[in-house]
């Protein structure tokens, strides 16, 4: 070994000034690490403090998450938008005189046997339950109706007008504004022969849309009458026998076109090839007047007449613009024997909003005595929600609450929930923050985060002189912290919203005073 090196290993060793400034920095930067990564460990308690524990879900569950295809699950905020809407479709309803009912969504199949091809009855949620009944989750709301009239026909005084909100089922494909389950707003007149009762539920129809600001350069409704294409299809040798089937095919017009129409009319109804064809050219009537050159000398004409009626009361009631005549419109369920019409959108990009008509016959077939006179129509809560998602007519819902109740701490929880107790007995909505929180921030983060308009704290100091300290989260009359904030006695909580307006309205003319010195 060399003594150079010797004398190397021994000698004390001197940094030069680099190294030292190297060494420096790299604790500064480790330093500064750490320092990150505990306000990140904070930020992390602060946030789950503020925000409460979230959930981490397995990427494998041992159960299908996922809702039903074809069904929907309503988380808050979407559940807010469908109260928004029933909220709309109840006010139209009762504001036009009509009473709510509901039914159980089981019903008996026999129902819905109507053996004339329609779709719904192959779309059917059905099973036979433990008693050994044939039974289905209900398609649609009408039969429901009709069976409930009869229940209590004789204690029934006619005219009748009721609505409903419920939800149908059927197993269809699933697409843009069609699913397996759906609400279906149904409103309905039963005993009124006149056409004033199909005026009166087309004008509620219009009122709904433009309580949810859709024009009639939106959405028009596509009228015709099944009497009058009766007629017509009667001169063509069409027996009443064969009138509702016919119709039921003649519905898929839009669906899968003339030729395809033409065909099932002859393969399923036997009818003449030159027969389908002049079936299908006479939907393309777009006037009253053309369609009633069609009907054979003697036909009867108060389907005409009907029809003229109709929209010559739309113009009175102040909706005729939304109105127009269509006889390819001729509805696929069975059972309707009048007026028919269907609400579509006049982009042309999304199917029937709604539909309906006259059903004169229904009751009969469920066991009245005479023909009990009945019209009405369903609208669904998806077709019209992609139409106010088209129109960015979707309105903004947060959620909101007016009061977060916070005590200052676990001692005063008690305290703090008497206080919400009372306020609540003043029929104000107040949310109890479970478990207080150790930072006023994360306080008001909660506050911010359910949209509270006021945060009542529960402390010590004001308790003890019989108070709470309210403070208004959008308080935009006044920038001063302290006129934010109003004491309030306990024995007042009960009227505290009041309280509150007379607070803000001093605050406001207080700053209008000052505005105006200045
Ligand atoms: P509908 O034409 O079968 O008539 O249905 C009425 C409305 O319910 C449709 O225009 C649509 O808005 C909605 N709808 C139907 N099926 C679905 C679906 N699968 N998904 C979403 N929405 C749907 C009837 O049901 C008659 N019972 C209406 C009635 C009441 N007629 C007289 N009174």
């Amino acid at each position: 070994m060399s003594s150079t090196n010797e004398i190397a290993a021994d000698a004390p060793q001197e940094k030069s000034e680099k190294a030292l400034k190297r060494e420096a920095e790299k604790a500064a930067k480790k330093a500064a690490k750490e320092a990150e990564k505990a306000a990140k460990a904070e930020r992390a308690v602060a946030m789950s403090a503020a925000r409460g524990v979230s959930v981490q879900c397995s990427t494998a569950p041992p159960v299908e998450l996922e809702a039903c295809s074809g069904t929907r699950d309503w988380y808050p905020e979407e559940f807010r938008l469908q109260r928004w809407l029933f909220e709309k479709f109840r006010q139209t309803a009762t504001r036009t005189g009509f009473e709510e009912y509901d039914a159980p969504v089981l019903e008996r199949q026999e129902l819905y046997k109507r053996k004339a091809g329609e779709e719904i009855t192959s779309q059917m949620y059905a099973f036979v339950d433990q008693d050994g009944v044939d039974v289905t989750l209900r398609p649609e709301m009408t039969p429901t109706l009709a069976r409930m009239v009869l229940g209590r026909a004789a204690s029934m005084m006619l005219p009748l007008k009721w609505f409903s909100i419920p939800q149908c089922w059927r197993f269809e494909t699933t697409q843009r504004g069609r699913k397996r389950e759906h609400y279906q707003w149904n409103m309905d007149i039963i005993g009124c022969k006149s056409i004033s009762a199909e005026t009166e539920l087309l004008y509620a129809v219009c009122e709904f849309f433009r309580s949810i600001g859709i024009t009639s350069a939106d959405v028009g409704i596509k009228v015709n009458s099944r009497k009058v294409m009766a007629s017509v299809l009667d001169s063509y040798g069409i027996t009443a026998e064969k009138f509702a089937p016919v119709c039921v095919i003649m519905d898929k017009l839009d669906k899968i076109g003339d030729e395809a129409v033409i065909e099932e009319l002859v393969n399923a109804q036997n009818l003449p090839k030159e027969t389908a064809e002049k079936i299908v050219a006479c939907l393309a009537c777009k006037n009253v007047d053309e369609l009633a050159a069609l009907c054979g000398e003697g036909v009867d004409q108060t389907g005409i007449e009907e029809l003229k009626r109709l929209f010559s009361l739309a113009d009175d009631y102040g909706f005729g613009d939304w109105l127009i005549f269509d006889a390819s419109v001729v509805r696929g369920l069975a059972y309707y024997t009048g007026i028919v019409f269907e609400g579509f959108d006049r982009a042309g990009e999304l199917r029937a909003i709604c539909g309906g008509g006259r059903y004169d016959k229904l009751l009969s077939l469920y066991g009245a005595m005479s023909e009990v006179p009945a019209c009405g129509f369903g609208f669904g809560d998806c077709v019209i929600v992609e139409l106010l998602k088209e129109k960015g007519l979707v309105p903004v819902l947060p959620k909101s609450i007016e009061f977060v109740v916070a005590a200052f701490n676990e001692g005063m929880q008690g305290k703090a929930m008497k206080a919400a107790a009372l306020i609540r007995s003043g029929g104000a909505d107040v949310d109890m923050l479970l478990e207080p929180k150790k930072k006023v921030a994360n306080t008001f983060d909660y506050a911010n985060r359910i949209g509270a308009r006021y945060i009542v704290f529960v402390a010590p100091q004001e308790w003890e002189n019989g108070m709470v300290r309210i403070k208004d989260l959008r308080a935009e009359y006044t920038d001063k912290e302290d006129e934010k904030q109003l004491d309030v006695k306990l024995s007042d909580l009960g009227r505290v919203s009041e309280l509150l307006r007379e607070h803000e309205a001093a605050m406001r003319t207080v700053n209008e005073i000052e505005t105006m010195a200045i």
